[in-house]
């Protein structure tokens, strides 16, 4: 062999039941679309805003614009397209149906993209009329990739194989959700329209939440409970381990959603206390059932086991996240009032950072058929594959200490902290976006080394098969 040649071992599992996947490459539209998103919009904007929040930088009168245009960027873009990518690739897989086809998925992307990049523009930096309409444009398009996310989903669900397994009802309730996203994305978009582009803060708050527990958080513990034990060598769990965490989790969004039906402020702020609660429950309980927050990934060749250590960093956070919006929710819900900004703050960002980004980075090395490939290789992870790990452990834990602070320290110096955590967050994600183009390059090579090492290997088979015995092969001397 070359010394340029890349060693493969054998893939990990065979089993008759495996079917290999029909190569259907629409994924990868949305993973670098959420790439995209992220690196020119929601993680650009993290280094930005809290510089335009301190006066560091010009913007200081567009801040609440800003806020909101990176909340949408970072939900809706980044973790939203990745989440809808890999549900609408995974979901008929596992119940067991066809794959969906390209002429469904591929423009769905579309308005998903169009969506959010006309937001995340519009929003701080377009003013007068033409951004109002954009804004609302953005909103209808939003709301109609959203639905038909949803809608497709939940037709494959309920089309597909009906064992009970957790996975199946976290993809039910998360399908749901999508849907009734859709309706508050419109919601907000027809409210930014009439008010200057900015949505009210409390339909913007319990929709941020809403995203954070609904859409993403039910196809979080889906994926997770189906493959996450098994990789760390335990079984899978069972509904009813699952039941009341994922029951309170639902509570928990189902609550915040009531908050915005006509009721008094005091009535509001206490259901939203008690929705944060509830999910923080969920967050909190989830990991240890239906991912993993110890342990080795020793299932896994080596190769992958790095990428499992982002899967285990990620349940971490989960637990911290759920505790954080235990304390934020039990606080409000008692005070009846919009408590703990600061715990909501780093609640929030626990969320996006430790559990969602972690989680992308590492279930996309593990599961993504791009990666397939890279799995299997003998080499030991280098500098690209471990810099976002470390880089992310950091960014997270500069966020939320920036967050806690928040009334404790000088605040210049606060945000100034937030930026850099923002800084540190943004290359993790460059260094992840070179990983997936350089799978993605490297792609067509390894599949040929592959398939001359089979091909080769059943050369020689045949030709021992073929080949005439040799004195003394033949029969057994014994005989
Ligand atoms: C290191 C990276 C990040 C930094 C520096 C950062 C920074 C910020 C800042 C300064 C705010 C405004 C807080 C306030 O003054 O109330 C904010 C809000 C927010 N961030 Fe981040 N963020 C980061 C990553 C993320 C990620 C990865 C997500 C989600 C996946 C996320 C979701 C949000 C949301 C939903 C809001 C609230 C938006 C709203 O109120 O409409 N952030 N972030």
């Amino acid at each position: 062999m070359a010394d340029d040649e890349i060693q493969l071992e054998p893939p990990t599992v065979r089993h008759p039941d495996i079917v290999p996947a029909v190569e259907d490459r629409s994924y990868l539209g949305y993973i670098g679309s959420a790439l995209f998103v992220a690196l020119a919009g929601g993680f650009l904007l993290a280094v930005f805003l809290p510089l335009a929040e301190s006066g560091t930088i010009g913007w200081a009168d567009r801040v609440p614009l800003l806020i909101q245009a990176h909340g949408w960027a970072q939900l809706q873009g980044w973790a939203g397209l990745f989440v809808a990518g890999m549900a609408m690739r995974l979901m008929p897989r596992f119940a067991g149906r066809k794959p969906l086809k390209r002429n469904v998925t591929v423009p769905v992307l579309v308005l998903l993209v169009f969506s959010v990049v006309v937001r995340t523009v519009a929003e701080p930096f377009i003013d007068g009329a033409a951004g109002d309409w954009l804004v609302l444009i953005a909103a209808i398009s939003g709301a109609l990739g959203t639905l038909a996310t949803g809608g497709v989903l939940f037709y494959t669900l309920a089309r597909g194989r009906r064992k009970q397994e957790p996975w199946r009802y976290f993809a039910f309730a998360g399908a749901a959700w999508w849907i009734a996203w859709a309706a508050f994305i419109l919601a907000a978009g027809i409210r930014a329209y009439s008010d200057g582009r900015y949505t009210p803060a409390p339909l913007d708050d319990a929709l941020t939440w809403i995203v954070f527990i609904g859409p993403i958080g039910n196809f979080i513990w889906a994926v997770q409970s189906r493959s996450v034990p098994v990789f760390f060598g335990r079984k899978t769990p069972k509904l009813r381990q699952v039941a009341v965490p994922g029951v309170a989790l639902n509570l928990g969004g189902a609550l915040i959603a009531a908050s915005l039906l006509p009721l008094s402020d005091t009535a509001s702020a206490r259901l939203v206390g008690f929705g944060l609660l509830f999910a923080g429950i969920g967050f909190t309980w989830l990991p240890p059932l239906a991912g993993s927050v110890w342990g080795t990934a020793h299932r896994l060749r080596p190769r992958a086991r790095s990428a499992a250590r982002y899967v285990l960093a990620a349940n971490i956070a989960s637990v911290g996240a759920g505790l954080l919006l235990v304390w934020a929710g039990s606080e409000s819900a008692w005070r009846a009032a919009y408590e703990a900004v600061g715990v909501r703050d780093a609640a929030r960002h626990t969320l996006g950072l430790g559990l969602i980004t972690m989680l992308i980075i590492g279930m996309a090395q593990l599961v993504a058929p791009l990666f397939a490939l890279e799995r299997a290789e003998a080499r030991k992870p280098g500098l690209v594959e471990r810099g976002p790990f470390w880089l992310l452990i950091a960014a997270t834990l500069i966020r939320v200490y920036g967050a806690l602070a928040t009334g404790h320290m000088d605040e210049a110096a606060r945000l100034h902290l937030v930026s850099s955590a923002g800084v540190l967050a943004w290359v993790a994600i460059a260094l992840f976006a070179v990983l997936v183009a350089r799978a993605r390059r490297r792609e067509p090579r390894m599949k040929a080394i592959l398939f001359d090492g089979a091909a080769a290997a059943m050369a020689q088979k045949a030709a021992t098969n073929a080949k005439p015995p040799e004195a003394g092969e033949g029969h057994d001397p014994n005989g």
